[in-house]
Parts: C-alpha cells; sequence; structure tokens
C-alpha cells in the first residue's frame, strides 16, 4: 500500500486549523457588507436560526465522515462519498465538487487576500494617509486594483507583485504538509489573528460620538444597527437565502474543506467537541469581532445611509475604502491601519491554505503522488487559473466564481452530503459514528434536525433559488452586455475544470481496480 498518510499533531492544532479555515475575509468583509446590506437587525435573525440548523449540524456531519473516509486512505469527497455507499457507480462524482468548490473560491479568494497583504504595506508606508474623502480612497483602490489609470497607480504591477508574495507563500506551507505547514501556520496566526481584532474592537468601542453636530451618529447606534432584532423582515426569501449563504461561507461547511482536514484524525479522535469549538471560535470571530469594527465605526463616521449605500456598491468598499477613511482621522493610523489590513490577511491565509487542501490531498491519496509534488502541481495550475480574476475583475468574473464556487454549490453539495450521512450511511449509524471517541454527546434533539430538518431547510433554499433567480442567473440578465462574453468564457473554463476532474476520478478509479486484480 502506500505510504502513511499526513496527521495533525495535536488536537489544539486541529481546532485552530479548522477554526483558521473558517474565519477569514468572510467574517470581517463579508459578514458586515451582508448584514449592513439586508438591514442589520433584520438579518441576524436568520442568521443564528441557520446558524444552529444548518452551520451546526453540518459542522459535526463533516467531521464525522471526513474522519470515517481518512480511515479508507481518502481525503476528499469522491473517495468519502464512495466509501460511504459502496454499491452505487456514480456516487464519487458527486464528490468532484468537494474539490472544485474549493479550487474555484481559491481562485478568486487569494487574489482578494493579497490587497490585504499590499494594503498592510500601504499602511505603514503612509501610502493612502493624505486620502481624506470616499471619492479619493475610492479612486485608489480602482487604481490599485487596475480598474482606473490615475494619480496613484499607473498600472497593476503593485497588485501583481503582492499577488506573487500570497501566492507563493500560500505554496510554502501547502509543501510542508498538514502538520509542518498549515497546524504551524495556524498556531501562529490565530493568536496574532485574535490580538489584532480585540485591540481593533476596543478602539472602536471608544470612539464614541466623533461628530457633536451629529449627536445620532455614536458608537451605541451603531451597535443598535445590528442588534435591534426587526422580526419584519421574516418573510423575505431574499434575506433567508442571504444568512444561510453566510452561514455556509464563514463555516467553511458544505464544500469538502472540512471533510479534507479531518481526514488527517485517527479513529478515536473526538470530532463533537472539537467541531462545537471550531464553529464556537467562528461564531466570535464574526457577531463579536467582525460586527463590532466595520459596523460601528462606518456608523459613527458616515451615519446609516451612506454606511448602507456604501455596502451596496460592493462588498470590498466597507473594508478597503471606508475602514482606511476612518482609520485616517484617528491617531496612530499608520499602527491602526496595519492591524485591520495584517489582521485581514492573517484571517485570509489560514483560509486560503485550507482551500488549497482538497486539490492536493485528491493528488494525494488518489494518485499516489507525494506531497511536495502534489503541492508543486497544485501550484502550477492554480497560477494559471488565478489568471482570469486577476486581468478581468472589473468584467464580473470574480462575482461569477463567487456565485458558483462560493454560493450555489455549496448548497448543492451540502444537500448531497447530508443525505448520504442520514439515509444512506443511516442515521442510526451516523449517531454512533458522530460518537465514537466523543468527549460529550450531541443533543438529542440533533438526530431529528440532521436527519429532517437541515435536509428540508436546504431543499427549501434549493427551491427558493430555483424559483427567484434560476432564470435571471442563467441568462445573465444582471450582467450587462459588454460583460456577457467574459462571464460566458468563465462559465465554459468552469465547466472544463469540472469536466477534467470528473475524468481524473474515473481514471483514478479505473487504476485501483487494475491495482485490485493483480493483487488477487
Ligand atoms: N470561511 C472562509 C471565510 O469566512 O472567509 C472562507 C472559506 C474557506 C469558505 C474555506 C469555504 C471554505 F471551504
Amino acid at each position: 500500500m502506500a505510504k502513511k498518510r499526513d496527521s495533525w499533531g495535536s488536537r489544539l492544532g486541529i481546532i485552530m486549523a479548522v477554526a483558521g479555515s473558517a474565519i477569514g475575509l468572510g467574517n470581517f468583509l463579508r459578514f458586515p457588507a451582508k448584514a449592513v446590506s439586508n438591514g442589520g437587525g433584520a438579518f441576524m435573525i436568520p442568521y443564528f436560526i441557520s446558524f444552529l440548523l444548518l452551520g451546526i449540524p453540518l459542522m459535526w456531519v463533516e467531521w464525522t465522515l471526513g474522519r470515517y473516509g481518512g480511515g479508507f486512505e481518502h481525503g476528499t469527497a469522491p473517495g468519502i462519498f464512495h466509501s460511504l455507499w459502496q454499491k452505487n457507480r456514480f456516487i464519487k462524482y458527486f464528490g468532484v465538487i468537494g474539490i472544485f468548490g474549493p479550487l474555484v473560491i481559491f481562485i478568486y479568494y487569494i487574489y482578494i487576500e493579497s490587497w490585504t497583504l499590499a494594503y498592510s504595506f500601504f499602511s505603514l508606508t503612509g501610502r493612502y494617509s493624505g486620502l481624506n474623502d470616499l471619492a479619493g480612497m475610492k479612486s485608489f483602490l480602482l487604481g490599485f486594483q487596475g480598474l482606473e489609470k490615475n494619480q496613484y497607480f499607473s498600472g497593476m504591477q503593485a497588485a501583481y507583485l503582492f499577488f506573487l508574495i500570497a501566492f507563493i507563500l500560500n505554496v510554502i506551507v501547502i509543501y510542508y504538509g498538514i502538520k509542518g505547514g498549515i497546524e504551524r501556520l495556524c498556531k501562529l496566526a490565530m493568536p496574532l489573528l485574535f490580538i489584532f481584532g480585540i485591540i481593533l474592537m476596543f478602539r472602536v468601542f471608544t470612539l464614541g460620538t466623533p461628530d457633536s453636530l451629529k449627536p445620532d451618529w455614536n458608537v451605541l447606534n451603531g451597535f443598535g444597527f445590528l442588534w435591534n432584532a426587526d422580526f419584519s423582515a421574516l418573510k423575505s426569501a431574499k434575506i433567508w437565502l442571504e444568512a444561510a449563504g453566510q452561514i455556509f461561507f464563514t463555516l467553511s461547511v458544505g464544500i469538502g474543506v472540512i471533510l479534507t482536514y479531518a481526514s488527517y484524525l485517527s479513529k478515536g479522535d473526538d470530532v463533537v467537541l472539537s467541531g462545537l469549538t471550531a464553529a464556537s471560535t467562528n461564531g466570535f470571530a464574526e457577531v463579536i469581532l467582525g460586527a463590532s469594527i466595520i459596523i460601528p465605526a462606518a456608523f459613527v463616521f458616515f451615519g446609516p445611509f451612506d454606511m448602507k449605500s456604501i455596502a451596496n456598491s460592493g462588498v470590498f468598499n466597507l473594508g478597503f475604502v471606508t475602514m482606511p477613511l476612518v482609520i485616517n482621522k484617528l491617531p496612530l493610523s499608520a499602527l491602526m491601519g496595519f492591524c485591520w489590513f495584517f489582521l485581514l490577511f492573517l484571517a485570509g491565509i489560514t483560509s486560503s491554505v485550507s482551500l488549497a487542501q482538497p486539490a492536493v490531498a485528491f493528488l494525494e491519496d488518489e494518485f499516489d503522488i507525494s506531497r511536495k509534488k502534489a503541492a508543486a502541481i497544485f501550484g502550477i495550475i492554480a497560477f494559471v487559473l488565478c489568471q482570469p480574476a486577476i486581468f478581468f475583475l472589473g468584467r464580473g468574473v470574480v462575482d461569477e466564481l463567487d456565485f458558483w464556487g462560493g454560493t450555489f454549490f455549496l448548497v448543492v453539495f451540502a444537500t448531497i452530503e447530508v443525505i448520504l450521512f442520514a439515509w444512506v450511511f443511516g442515521m442510526e449509524r451516523a449517531w454512533d459514528e458522530i460518537h465514537k471517541g466523543a468527549d460529550m454527546r450531541v443533543p438529542k434533539i440533533y438526530k431529528f434536525i440532521i436527519k429532517y430538518i437541515t435536509p428540508l431547510f436546504l431543499f427549501f433554499i434549493l427551491g427558493m433559488w430555483f424559483k427567484q433567480e434560476w432564470l435571471p442567473i442563467i441568462l445573465m440578465k444582471n450582467v450587462s452586455c459588454a460583460d456577457r462574453p467574459f462571464v460566458l468564457s468563465t462559465r465554459l473554463g468552469l465547466l472544463i475544470i469540472f469536466s477534467v476532474l470528473v475524468i481524473l476520478v474515473k481514471i483514478a478509479w479505473q487504476k485501483r481496480k487494475v491495482l485490485k486484480e493483480k493483487g488477487r
């Protein structure tokens, strides 16, 4: 048989790594933008319900399935699904989503992560310190992204340079493997991230009412925007879809990443308490840290109306335009700016390495390629795939990748996974499997939730999606005519990547069959 699979060095290590994957740009950029554009207090109720009925159950399902698959030397969904349902010849192909999805997210995620590294550097060197209005800061961002030639940037050399640095750092971490790379990185980065987060949170707490002419624009009202519950919005399907989508994205569940991480556990390792700890740590980073920085800061300086229109104008504007402006108004702005952007970078890199790992594990486990070689192959292919997101950023490519990789396939994959677990593997067996080596019992109610509520909730989301958005999305109704060729090419590219993965799975299984027959 092949070489020994990699493994985690300690329990704290895997919890930090899963929390590291979960805590990312989603917590500090995507969450505030979604919460603000969906009405603040209105968003939080569906958000918490989704956390309890989708997030937590899927976390346990993925940890359990990952550990189970690891026992058969499979670290990715094709092999794990096949181990669960050996009689079915097709189920392994559904597992392709568990490699495809993370790869697609990786392609654009790493580019955004590289901006945070660039802005950390710009903060320290005072590159944006003289800018004091929205228009100026926006031009700075557009110039940096290569979407505009202006007095700040004449091309995208800086953006590309920082992309290269971030990319190489990621490949190095993956090259050193689970224990030597990912675990080591997360054990260092996570505590640092929390220190930066807490510093920023306290800074925001003490902002008071900066403009005495606008007494309503104070920190308390900033928090009230998010925490004053608004029950009237529960009737809006869109808010439910967005809240559930955010739960998937932020917890890194429903896409295959946690399956892979958990496949490096041993049979007797606990998954119940560890999974819950990772999910709660992410929750803390999102609703305590993530929610206490951008939203109140933007509120006190820009007021509720402008804050909403900034959030609606693009996910990145709150983080890369509003925050630097707020920071420029504070003492020690270079240091504060560094705190903010480097926090984002740490959050980003601990997530992007997790997005890379399924593809690397697939090469290692199913093709018997060494880790170092697999990391190199991944590096070359991913590097090429990243280019359209960089050069056609303004053409809707990133939105398209985010829709398929970061939204749609998450729900599809989660549905397949939970049905396989509760209905094919069987809830009784599944319940035993979850509790192997467990340090605590899962509350009994979750047996019912995992079997009925989570799948129904997922069907509801898919149904709503088909009803409301299917046609406009397929027909690119919200894409300008000029951008359509780019969006269409992105779709074609995604189809090709998916097909190649399907073929690779077929080849891997044929090879295994031949080996088995020879062995007889
Ligand atoms: N959870 C990460 C974030 O909040 O930024 C993003 C992410 C990582 C999504 C890994 C999905 C994933 F598999």
